[in-house]
C-alpha cells in the first residue's frame, strides 16, 4: 500500500508535469490564436502577446484541465477553455497594472504592457483580451454543444463582472481608505480572485456536462482553494522574493490596504491558508485516483513561492 508520503510525492509529480504540459499548450494556442496582423493594429497584437505568451503560472487552465479530467473531458477542449479564462485574467492583471490602479511597471518578470508599449494600448489590449475570451468560449471548436456554450458564456461573464472580478477590484480600491472588517475582505477576495478559479474548475464539469447539483463538491472545493489562494498573495507581498515573483511587492502595507494579513497577523493568515487547503481536500473525499491532480493543486496554491 502506498503510504501518505508516497501520495503526495506523486502528486507533485503529476502537478508539475501537467503544469508543464498546460504552460506548452496555452503558449501554443494563444500563439496560433493571437497572429499579428499586417495593418495598424499590429501593436495591438503584439501587446496582447506580450502580456499573453510565456508567463505565469497558469494556475486557471490548469484547474480547467484538472476538473475536466475527472469526467474524461477531451484535453483540448479542456485547453480551449483555459486558454479564455487566461485571457480574461491577464486582462484583470493589465488594467490591474495601469497607473490608475495598481501602478506597477513589473509583471511576470517583465515591463507591464503599459510601460513596454503604451497606456492606451494597454487599455485596448486588455479589452481585447476580454472579448477574446468570449469569442473562444463562443466557437463551436470548444463545444459541439450550444448549450455548454451558453453557460460557459454565461458563468465567465458574471465571473467577470460586478459580481465578480471588476466588483472585487471596487472593494480593493475601496479597501485602501476603508477599514474592512474579516467579513468584508473575505467576500472582496472571493469577487476580485475566487471568482474566476471557481469559474474554472466549475467549466471542466460543465464541459462534462454535469449538471449543477453534481457540482457541490467541486464548488466547496474552488471555493476553499480561492481564498486559500488570496491568503498566499497576501502573505507574498509581504514576505515573497520581488525576483521569484516577477512583480513589485510590498505595495499593500504601503497602500495602508486591509488583507488577510492585516488583519489577522502573518500566523494566523498562514494557519487559515492551510485549513482551507485541508478543508478543500476534504470536498474531494467522494473522488479517488482521478482527483490526485486536483488535490495537489490545492497544497501548491498555498506552498508555492511565485
Ligand atoms: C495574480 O494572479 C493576481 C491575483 C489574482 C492575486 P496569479 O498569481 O495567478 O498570477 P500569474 O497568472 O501566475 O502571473
Ligand atoms: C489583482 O490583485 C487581482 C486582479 C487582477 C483581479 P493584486 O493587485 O493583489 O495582484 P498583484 O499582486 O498585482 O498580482
Ligand atoms: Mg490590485
Ligand atoms: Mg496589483
Ligand atoms: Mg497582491
Amino acid at each position: 500500500m502506498a503510504s501518505a508520503s508516497d501520495d503526495i510525492s506523486s502528486g507533485t509529480r503529476l502537478l508539475l508535469s501537467t503544469q508543464a504540459e498546460v504552460m506548452a499548450g496555452i503558449d501554443a494556442l494563444f500563439d496560433q490564436l493571437l497572429p499579428v496582423p499586417k495593418d495598424p493594429r499590429a501593436p495591438l497584437y503584439e501587446a496582447m502577446r506580450h502580456a499573453a505568451i510565456a508567463g505565469g503560472k497558469r494556475l486557471r487552465p490548469l484547474l480547467v484541465r484538472a476538473a475536466g479530467d475527472l469526467f474524461h473531458v477531451d484535453r483540448g477542449l479542456s485547453l480551449r477553455v483555459g486558454a479564455a479564462v487566461e485571457a480574461m485574467h491577464v486582462y484583470s492583471l493589465i488594467h490591474d497594472d495601469l497607473p490608475c490602479m495598481d501602478d506597477d511597471d513589473l509583471r511576470r518578470g517583465k515591463p507591464t504592457v503599459h510601460k513596454a508599449f503604451d497606456e492606451a494600448t494597454a487599455v485596448l489590449a486588455g479589452d481585447s483580451l476580454h472579448a477574446l475570451a468570449f469569442e473562444w468560449l463562443c466557437d463551436p471548436a470548444t463545444s459541439s454543444d450550444p448549450f455548454v456554450r451558453g453557460e460557459l458564456c454565461c458563468e465567465l461573464a458574471r465571473a467577470a463582472g460586478p459580481a465578480g472580478m471588476a466588483g472585487g477590484q471596487m472593494m480593493d480600491l475601496a479597501a485602501e481608505t476603508a477599514n474592512f472588517d474579516l467579513q468584508t475582505v473575505t467576500r472582496l477576495q472571493q469577487l476580485k480572485t475566487g471568482a474566476l478559479i471557481a469559474f474554472s474548475v466549475e467549466a471542466g464539469a460543465v464541459l462534462a456536462r454535469i449538471p449543477p447539483e453534481g457540482r457541490s463538491a467541486l464548488r466547496a472545493y474552488a471555493r476553499d482553494i480561492g481564498l486559500a489562494f488570496q491568503i498566499a498573495d497576501d502573505i507574498m507581498d509581504v514576505e515573497g522574493d520581488e525576483t521569484l515573483a516577477g512583480k513589485a511587492l510590498h505595495k499593500d502595507e504601503a497602500a495602508g490596504k486591509g488583507t488577510f494579513v492585516t488583519l489577522m497577523g502573518i500566523e494566523r493568515a498562514r494557519e487559515q491558508a492551510t485549513a482551507l487547503v485541508e478543508q478543500a481536500i476534504g470536498h474531494l473525499a467522494s473522488y479517488g485516483d482521478e482527483a490526485t491532480l486536483l488535490r495537489a493543486i490545492a497544497r501548491y496554491v498555498v506552498e508555492r513561492d511565485r
